[in-house]
């Protein structure tokens, strides 16, 4: 079947459906970079514009490329283009769909770098490695790791191969049944987390430092910061989202489920802080020591309690099918890409685009060690890619899909679609309309 006349299967349940995205949305963003952000970016000034990103931008854009993937049915490079020609609109429109692909490439990249850290992690729970260490002894822990590129390589090529090994059996059988018991307990276990950090004397400093605004501490840069981040956090501006879109049922209420998905991805992020940050101030840790933030943080944590192993075994191991679910999600949009206009079977597809992502990610695993003093515009491979998808590509693709959404379709058939009357659709369009792009393009624009 060519795959513009290709029939999606749908998720079994509204349920199947929140879990696959909640999947995609939550993963290292949300645990791993949420609160290293906040730590370098200040602290609550963030966090409050984060949540004002997240809230007026993000979900509307959720929204919207939900509603043009279920009436595109189609992946996000081909709805976009049929959506267009059928709207009358430009055929540049299909570039929304192009860089989203794109986009999942260069983030999968780096993303499994991390991912196989996660896994390295797994491995130091088992053998004990936390129990009786003090910050420094962690730290180490932390800096031996990034020092070796063969260890790097091994956890990166692990973590790869098992996303490759899952998306080559197919779409939506591997997404839903793991993950209903496995995202509840990665919950859970945050809040044991938090718990913990209640008992510690950083504890309400860190609750200060996440929720009290200092708001000299906001510049363009974190606002473009939190911005990108509202991005990355959700999987929005990369297709992704609006290929789930096209495997949801009529009867399938958008706001209402994106809503669900935004909330506990805020949750998850919010709890990650409120379990890290308090180790950071008991222990007068560097809050902007960066993506090694949680690494050197929690397993603190797991080596002060008793059961800390096992506890650390737990988290890390939830941590990393959470990083997987996303990766997934991440590999997926690539995949259709490259079986669509190649003559390579599904299999081989996913095996040509993983690889690819992996030799991508090998720059960003060399830039922790060997090639940390090659810079480009000032960063390294890592930076440059996390902060060219995040800062650039994903809130521009994800603009494109809420601008075509709020100005190329029929005003009345979206209004019903969303179940709104008259007047919270007068304000759904001047958010989708007005506000939200045009507060995009500040951000965008005052940090050019
Ligand atoms: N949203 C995922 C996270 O927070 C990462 C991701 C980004 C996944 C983009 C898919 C697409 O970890």
């Amino acid at each position: 079947m060519n795959a513009t006349t290709k029939v999606h299967a749908q998720w079994s349940s509204r349920m199947g459906f929140v879990l696959a995205a909640t999947g995609s949305a939550v993963g290292l963003g949300n645990i791993w970079k949420f609160p290293y952000m906040v730590g370098e970016s200040g602290g609550a000034a963030f966090v409050l514009v984060y949540l004002v990103c997240i809230f007026l931008i993000g979900l509307p854009i959720l929204v919207s490329e939900w509603l043009l993937g279920r009436r595109g049915q189609k992946n996000p490079i081909n709805t976009m283009r049929d959506m267009a020609e059928k709207n009358n609109a430009s055929k540049a429109w299909v570039l929304v769909g192009i860089s989203g692909v794109l986009g999942a490439f260069l983030i999968l990249s780096f993303y499994s770098v991390i991912g196989g850290w996660s896994l390295a992690y797994i491995k130091d729970a088992v053998v004990n490695n936390f129990s009786d260490q003090n910050a420094d002894g962690i730290a180490a822990i932390f800096n031996g790791l990034l020092a070796s590129p063969a260890q790097l390589l091994v956890w990166h090529s692990v973590f790869m191969l098992l996303v490759i090994g899952i998306v080559a059996r197919g779409v939506t059988k591997g997404l839903e049944g793991a993950a209903n018991i496995l995202m509840p307990a990665l919950g859970v276990l945050l809040l044991v987390l938090v718990a913990y950090g209640a008992t510690t004397s950083g504890f309400s400093q860190a609750l200060s430092f996440m929720f009290s605004p200092d708001w000299s501490q906001l510049t363009g840069k974190v606002v473009l910061s939190a911005l990108g981040h509202a991005f990355f956090t959700l999987s929005l501006g990369m297709g992704i989202m609006m290929a789930y879109g096209s495997y949801i049922g009529e009867d399938i209420d958008l706001l209402k489920t994106a809503r669900t998905v935004v909330i506990m991805d805020t949750v998850i992020a919010l709890a990650a802080g409120m379990a890290i940050f308090p180790i950071v101030f008991t222990e007068g840790l560097d809050l902007s020591s960066g993506p090694g933030l949680i690494f050197v943080t929690l397993p603190l944590a797991f080596g002060n309690i008793t059961g800390g192993w096992l506890v650390g075994l737990a988290f890390f191991a939830l941590l990393s099918f959470a990083a997987i679910t996303s990766a997934i999600s991440l590999l997926e949009p690539v995949v259709e890409f490259v079986e669509e206009r190649s003559p390579l079977s599904r299999a081989t597809s996913t095996v040509v685009s993983g690889f690819a992502a992996w030799a991508l990610g090998l720059l960003a695993l060399l830039s922790f060690n060997v090639l940390g003093d090659v810079l480009i515009f000032g960063l390294n491979f890592f930076d440059l890619l996390d902060q060219l998808t995040s800062k650039f590509m994903l809130p521009l693709t994800g603009l494109g899909g809420i601008l075509f959404m709020a100005w190329h379709l029929d005003k009345e058939s979206v209004r019903q679609e969303l179940n709104l009357d008259i007047y919270d659709f007068s304000l759904w369009s001047l958010l989708t309309r007005y506000l939200a792009p045009i507060a995009v393009l500040v951000v965008f624009f005052t940090n050019l």
